[in-house]
C-alpha cells in the first residue's frame, strides 16, 4: 500500500533534560524527525538512550523543555493539559512500557475506560471492548483484575486499551517486551494489520532487531540523539 504523504507527527529541535541528584541527564538532545500518516515506524537503541522519553513527548504525555512537536498540524509542545488530554483521547492509542493498568478494574473495564465518559450505549462499549480483547487474544481473561494477569497478559490488555477507540496513531513502548515469540508475532502482525487496513500510523519502540521487517522506517537513538533514520 502506498504511504500517504501527510505528516502525522513532526519533532523540531526537541530537548528534554532531567535533573537528578545534581546531575543533568540530556534525555533528548536536539531531536528532529518526521512521521508520516500511515507509516509503521520502529524506534530502537540501547537502554536509557531516550526512547520512552521520545514517545512520551510525541504523544503529549510529557512536555519538552524546548522545540516543537507538531501533531496532526498542531504544536502540542505548548498546548494546555485539557487540550492535550482531548487529543490523546481522540487520536492516540498509547501502550505503556509498564502497562499502567488500573488495579481496581478488570481487564475488560480497563479497556472500556478509554471510552468513559461517553455518549455510546453500554452494549456498544462492551461490543468494542470484546472485539479489542479478541484481537489481542485475551478474551478468556476479561474478568480478571491486573494482579491476576501474567506480565504478557497485562501487556496484551494494554494493547487492547490502545486500539479500542480506533486511534489515528498507536504509540507502543516495548509492546512485546514480556511476550513469548509466538505472542510477539501475533501482536506485531495485529499492529501491522491495523496499520495497513485503516492507515493507522504505528510507532513501536523495541530492542529486538528481528522485528525490523515490520517497519517502513527505522529510527536509531543513542544518548538522547537520533543516530540514524532509514
Ligand atoms: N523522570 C525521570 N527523572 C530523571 N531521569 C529520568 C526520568 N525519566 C528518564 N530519565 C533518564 O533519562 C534517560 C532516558 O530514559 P528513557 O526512559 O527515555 O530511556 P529508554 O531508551 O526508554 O530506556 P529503556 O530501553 O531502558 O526503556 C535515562 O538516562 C533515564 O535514567
Ligand atoms: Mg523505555
Amino acid at each position: 500500500m502506498p504511504i500517504s504523504k501527510d505528516t502525522m507527527i513532526e519533532a523540531m529541535n526537541v530537548n528534554k533534560e532531567y535533573r537528578r541528584a545534581g546531575a543533568i541527564i540530556h534525555a533528548l538532545n536536539d531531536v528532529n524527525l518526521t512521521i508520516k500518516s500511515g507509516e509503521f515506524v520502529i524506534i530502537q537503541g540501547p537502554t536509557g538512550c531516550g526512547k520512552s522519553t521520545l514517545l512520551n513527548v510525541l504523544s503529549g504525555l510529557d512536555i519538552p523543555d524546548s522545540g516543537k512537536i507538531i501533531f496532526d498540524g498542531e504544536n502540542i509542545a505548548r498546548a494546555k493539559e485539557d487540550r492535550l488530554s482531548r487529543i490523546r483521547r481522540m487520536k492516540i492509542g498509547f501502550v505503556f512500557q509498564d502497562f499502567n493498568l488500573i488495579n481496581t478494574l478488570t481487564a475488560m473495564e480497563n479497556v472500556e475506560s478509554v471510552l468513559w465518559p461517553t455518549v455510546l450505549r453500554t452494549s456498544e462499549i462492551e461490543r468494542r471492548a470484546i472485539t479489542a480483547l479478541r484481537d489481542v487474544n485475551l478474551i478468556e481473561r476479561k474478568d480478571h483484575f491486573p494482579v491476576q494477569l501474567s506480565g504478557g497478559e497485562k501487556q496484551k490488555c494494554g494493547l487492547a486499551r490502545a486500539i479500542i477507540h480506533r486511534p489515528r496513531v498507536i504509540l507502543a513502548d516495548e509492546p512485546t517486551g514480556n511476550l513469548d515469540p509466538e505472542s510477539e508475532k501475533e501482536i506485531m502482525d495485529l499492529l501491522k494489520e491495523i496499520n495497513k487496513d485503516s492507515d493507522t500510523t504505528v510507532v513501536v519502540v523495541t530492542h529486538r532487531d528481528k522485528l525490523n521487517s515490520y517497519a517502513n522506517k527505522i529510527i536509531t537513538m543513542k544518548r538522547g540523539k537520533i543516530q540514524n533514520i532509514k
